[in-house]
């Protein structure tokens, strides 16, 4: 079948790479893509948030299957805008419902699903322009750091951890009145500050039956020792050394199985992944190790984890979107590769701040057998050339994490464009850590 991938990120490359795999895939276009995903299919250049832009390419390419890499297609209803045209129903497309993307559009819709579920997840509570005096008090009744969330979509930037009191009351004021961050911050969700260690679970689902997918651990700042500036993410590796099976099953037991019952219980369709983003924190109890808490949902792939944990799904992807369409999922093995996969993110020079364009990459062809997955990419006269911020990811699995960095950074070190940058210490808490006492 004819597929189009939506999205231009590392992300949709690393999905990209795995969707050709599959025999089931005649052609793969991707919109709008970039110079990676132009060597394994085909880009085209659409606006990914334009429906009727969209449905006339599935037309006229005669695509059978959608895939949506990125959030804001999704909270802008793609999903409900197919189902509801005759011409596009019967279009396999991956993603949930508008309904089932506020669970990532709506922080404080978030939080009530999962107080509605009792899925463990830091103590809440919202707050607007009618209430901000509540917000103060409610703030009073924490300990430091404060955690500030804007309700909205704030391209990831809609959240404030305040180190003092007086700067969390700026904060909520700042963000409610003065518009911090656009609409996004009119309500915001003030939560309690949960000590632990991040990491990722990705799990695909039907609406009805769920495959949980490997876990992965990303990098945001950046600077060596998560210092500076938070980024789209400068790395990642799977799985995560302390996500080992007891852990997992709390996550499976006490999150994902809840969370599936409340899609459920709710009618909330949803054919496709749910990104669980979660902060382990040790129990008071040494004896009981760690317990995870959600600190957000997503309702999409993460970047750059997917490039970690996609070339670890040996199955057959298009077939297991195939049977996410047909609400079949259940009748699926997912196989995975047990190897450990580490991602780094080469950077622009600058980046996330003001970084320059266009320069050339060199040393494409050194990948030896690591995988590359462009980000900010874009091919000039057959010249690959940086495009953004994030401009390419190295990728390597192997038996054990050092091994899997080692050839990560060894290949990394061989491409090289004016400026650019990477973070040197990608995995290294992973190498260090040991449960904490
Ligand atoms: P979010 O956009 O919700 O993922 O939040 C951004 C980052 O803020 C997360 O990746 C965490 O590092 C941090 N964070 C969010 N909520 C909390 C919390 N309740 N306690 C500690 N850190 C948090
Ligand atoms: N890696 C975090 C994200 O994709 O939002």
């Amino acid at each position: 079948m004819n597929i189009l991938l939506l999205g231009s990120g590392g992300r949709e490359h690393a999905m990209a790479y795995k969707i050709v795999q599959s025999k089931r895939c005649n052609h793969l276009f991707i919109a709008p893509g970039n110079a990676g995903t132009m060597k394994i299919g085909t880009n085209i250049a659409l606006d990914i948030n334009n429906f009727e832009e969209i449905k006339q390419c599935v037309l006229d390419k005669r695509i059978k299957m959608v895939v949506v890499g990125p959030e804001a297609p999704l909270v802008a209803g793609i999903v409900d805008y197919f189902a509801g045209d005759p011409q596009l129903n019967k279009v396999i497309i991956i993603g949930p419902s508008k309904e089932g993307a506020r669970l990532e559009g709506s922080k404080n819709h978030a939080k009530a699903f999962m107080a509605s579920m009792g899925i463990p997840t830091a103590r809440y509570a919202t707050f607007g322009k009618g209430n901000i005096k509540r917000g103060e008090e409610f703030l009073n009744s924490l300990k430091a750091p404060y955690v500030l969330k804007a309700d909205g979509l704030a391209a990831g930037k809609g959240v404030i951890i305040a180190e003092t009191l007086e700067e969390a009351k700026k904060t909520l004021h700042e963000m409610v009145e003065e518009h911090k961050f656009g609409d996004a911050s009119d309500k915001v969700v003030i939560e309690e500050y949960l000590q632990g260690i991040e990491l990722s679970v990705f799990v695909l689902t039907d609406g009805q039956h769920y495959k949980i997918l490997p876990s992965a651990k990303d990098y945001k700042r950046i600077g060596d020792g998560d210092t500076g500036l938070n980024t789209g993410g400068m790395g990642s590796v799977s799985p995560v050394v302390f996500a080992d099976k007891t852990f997992m099953k709390k996550v499976e037991d006490r999150i994902v199985i809840p969370t599936i019952k409340g899609l459920k219980k709710n009618k909330i369709g949803y054919k496709g992944f749910i990104f669980i983003g979660l902060m382990a924190v040790q129990n008071e109890d040494p004896a009981q190790g760690l317990d995870p808490y959600v600190i957000e949902y997503n309702v999409r792939m993460g970047d750059p984890e997917t490039e970690s944990v996609f070339p670890r799904i040996k199955s057959d992807v298009v077939e297991l979107f195939q049977h996410t369409f047909d609400m079949s999922l259940n009748k699926l093995d997912l196989e995975i590769d047990p190897r450990t996969a580490a991602t780094v993110m080469m950077v622009a020079g600058g980046y996330p701040g003001s970084y320059e364009k266009g320069h050339i990459i060199n040393g494409l062809d050194k990948a030896g057998d690591c995988l590359l997955f462009h980000a900010g990419t874009a091919s000039v006269d057959g010249v690959a050339v940086t495009n953004g911020g994030r401009v390419l990811s190295v990728t390597a699995l192997a038996n054990s994490l050092p091994e899997a960095l080692l050839t990560c950074y060894q290949t990394a070190d061989k491409i090289d464009w004016k400026g650019k940058q990477m973070r040197r210490d990608i995995g290294q808490d992973l190498l260090k850590w040991h449960m904490p006492q």
